[in-house]
């Protein structure tokens, strides 16, 4: 049994880390209060996400995707995870699919942030960039984020919020991914990363159990 207090979170990136950052700049404005960002896992060595945590303090790990296979990968992770008391996972921009043997074991412990209003532009090959290039051409007026939990199903896990984000006139890819970020990504994903260690620090549950 988990003793009630405060929620370790590690949070799995591989790219830039502006999702990562809202998390952090969330917990210094006390938006997130029942957990604590305890590790940040890389699968890529050159993620600037890295540089991100190094300056704000936190540790971090790299597994490198590509040298290993799915389950080598997962069974390095399996072991972060317990090595350091983890609680919640949280995916923000992470870009590997993880297998239905390491989701199972986590069943609403793990978090994901995606740039569309779910089950839109979603699943298997949707991710960055993508989604907002297939939303534009599809030609939808409105976009948004989702955040959801985790299971094995590609962006299929149960919705926790979601955001809204109006399509605008010219809009290009890249400038309604930075809008579809700083007005819904970055507001959910620390508000459902509270609402869930709230629920986990009330409920005092190990991992997995
Ligand atoms: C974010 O837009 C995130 O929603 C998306 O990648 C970007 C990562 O940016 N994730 C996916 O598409 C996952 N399917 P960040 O590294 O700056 O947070």
């Amino acid at each position: 049994m988990k003793e009630k207090g405060t929620v370790r979170i590690a949070v799995f990136v591989s790219g830039g880390g502006t999702n990562l950052q809202a998390l952090i700049d969330a917990e210094r404005a006390g938006i997130i209060t029942h957990g604590k960002i305890s590790l940040v896992v890389s699968n890529n060595p050159n993620a600037y996400a890295l540089t991100r945590a190094e300056n704000a303090g936190i540790d971090t790990v790299i597994i490198p995707g590509k040298e290993l296979t799915q389950d080598a990968f997962e069974t390095k992770l399996i072991e972060t995870l317990e090595e350091n008391k983890i609680d919640l996972i949280v995916l923000a921009g992470f870009m590997k699919i993880l297998s239905h043997n390491f989701t199972r074991r986590y069943p609403e412990r793990i978090l994901n942030v995606h740039p569309s209003l779910i089950p839109s532009f979603c699943g298997k090959g949707f991710y960055g960039l993508k989604v907002h290039e297939e939303a534009l051409r599809y030609g939808v007026k409105v976009t948004g984020a989702t955040v959801h939990y985790v299971n094995e199903i590609p962006d299929g896990g149960e919705i926790i919020l979601q955001k809204a984000v109006a399509i605008k006139k010219g809009e290009t890819a890249e400038s309604l991914q930075q809008r579809v970020m700083r007005q819904a990504e970055w507001i959910i994903l620390p508000k459902a990363v509270e609402l869930v260690s709230k629920k986990i620090s009330t409920e005092g549950k190990e991992i997995g159990q």
